[in-house]
């Protein structure tokens, strides 16, 4: 059977712990989208991983596979296998042909067109890995695919063709100077070096067909999405959004296995017990503000429950894994997680992080909001009306600091008694049953209520 793992949010809700929770029992864990813009922590026995790239089941030694939904940037991939060799890890990574390269002059472009909108509010605030014009390119049936770096003439020939179209945007569009990540020669020898190396490695599969005979041989298999609900470039506030499917159904398209087989599994739903988001973008229920980030910081300051919102912070180390940028901090926020919900069908719930909120005297929700003198339950199409949503708050009880690795030895009915009305609300809510919730970072700081593949 396969287990779905989506980010119910904004991304950095804990997938890659529950990734790594759920990974014990599985044999293969498959990326489905994105690229090296994820960073997914993993932590276990005292050692900290961060993984942009490798799927998190590396840590129990299990296959990874970067789909066809992915785009990898073989540095970047390379890089992290290298390390986590050196911490003593033994990667076993399968690229799917089909999956789109992210090339240097992808990542120029991508800072170049940050730069562009960095005076206006249209910009994203990407991560700068190159996610946006790599899958641009695979939309505009110009991409080099990883399949494309084992036949060093065909590479040849497809840079041939794209590398001038790309140089003329850089410097005549943008009027931007290039240098040798647009140059077709010097791109050509480093990655069709890349290239060999995938084959020294015997790295690359048909994905499709390679995942379809691992269940068929009867292994368990973990879809692991990136991102979250909200940067969904369908169901996501867009542009504020990152250009791939995070939702459940990018599983489906993201790996060449059919709709069914993911229905067939569970779907679990990543949820922070709070909210977060880097970059740019809406976020109705923010408390403090991140200049650069928050829309009109500059006329409204950094709002009235800034000291909440650095308190949260803190207690979270809320800062990118990938750009270490502080993470904008917010209520929990309901309309979202319905959209969530519907989008990719739940049918469990891991809710993290409620160590972090313990010691509030009050937790608060947005329920629904109010925009355009109605009251509205979920998420609205267009980023302007989102932007105008007001919410409506509910308020819960806070819960005490209490000792956590405890809790989780203990179980449920050890998680202070408000926090489990708070999980008991939000499972409600989404009619979806909690299957985990963590009380910390580690491993072991997990309570578990099911085990999907046992
Ligand atoms: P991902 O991108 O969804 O995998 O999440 P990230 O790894 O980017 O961000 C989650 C951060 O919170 C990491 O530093 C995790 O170690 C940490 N974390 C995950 N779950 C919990 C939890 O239940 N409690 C606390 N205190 N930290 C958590
Ligand atoms: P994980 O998998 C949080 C955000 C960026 C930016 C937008 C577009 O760790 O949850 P991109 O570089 O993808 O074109 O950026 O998406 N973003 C993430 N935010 N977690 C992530 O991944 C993210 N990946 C991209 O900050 O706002
Ligand atoms: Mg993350």
């Amino acid at each position: 059977m396969t287990v779905t793992i989506v980010g119910s949010q904004l991304g950095d809700e804990g997938k890659g712990r529950v990734v790594d929770l759920y990974g014990a029992a599985a044999d293969v864990v498959a990326r489905y989208q994105g690229g090296d813009n994820a960073g997914h922590t993993v932590v276990e026995g005292g050692n900290e991983y961060k993984l942009s790239l490798v799927p998190s089941g590396v840590v129990r030694g299990k296959i990874g596979v970067l789909g066809n939904g992915c785009v990898v940037n073989p540095e970047t991939l390379f890089d992290e296998i290298d390390t986590l060799r050196e911490r003593g890890l033994e990667p076993d990574v399968r690229l799917a042909r089909r999956a789109h390269v992210i090339l240097p002059y992808h990542r120029v472009l991508d800072g170049i067109e940050e730069d562009v909108k960095s005076d206006s509010d249209r910009k994203v605030g990407t991560t700068g890995r190159g996610i946006g014009p790599t899958y641009e390119d695979k939309a505009g049936r110009r991409g080099i695919r990883v399949g494309d770096l084992l036949d060093a003439e065909l590479l040849h020939e497809k840079l041939e063709y794209v590398v001038p179209q790309k140089r003329a945007l850089a410097e005549k569009v943008f009027g931007v100077e290039t240098g040798e990540a647009f140059d077709v020669d010097a791109v050509h020898e480093q990655y069709q070096r890349y290239g060999e190396r995938m084959k020294e490695e015997n790295m690359t599969v048909e994905a499709g067909d390679f995942l379809a005979s691992r269940l068929d041989d009867g292994d368990e298999i973990i879809f692991e999405g990136a991102q979250g609900t909200l940067i969904d470039i369908d169901h996501g506030n867009y542009p504020y959004v990152t250009s791939s499917n995070p939702t459940a159904g990018g599983a489906a398209t993201g790996t060449g296995l059919s709709p069914g087989i993911v229905g067939d599994g569970d779907v679990i739903g990543i949820v922070k017990a709070y909210l977060t988001r880097v970059g740019s973008g809406p976020l109705p229920t923010e408390l403090g503000g991140v200049v650069g980030d928050t829309p009109d910081y500059d006329e409204q300051g950094a709002g009235e429950n800034e000291d909440l919102a650095e308190y949260i912070r803190e207690e979270g180390g809320e800062y990118g894994t990938v750009t270490g940028r502080p993470r904008r901090v917010a209520w929990l926020d309901m309309p979202m997680l319905r959209h969530a919900a519907r989008a990719s069908g739940f049918t469990g719930l891991a809710v993290n992080h409620i160590d972090v909120l313990a010691g509030l005297d009050e937790v608060k929700v947005g329920y629904s909001y109010d925009v355009d003198g109605e009251e509205i339950f979920t998420v609205p199409a267009t980023t302007e009306r989102w932007g105008r949503c007001e919410p409506n708050f509910r308020s819960f009880d806070g819960w005490p600091e209490v000792d956590w690795s405890e809790v989780a030895d203990e179980g449920y009915d050890a998680i202070p008694e408000n926090a489990r009305t708070y999980l008991e609300y939000i499972s409600d809510e989404l009619d979806a049953p909690v299957y985990a919730v963590g009380v910390g970072p580690s491993r072991e700081d997990t309570v578990i209520l099911n085990r999907p593949f046992e």
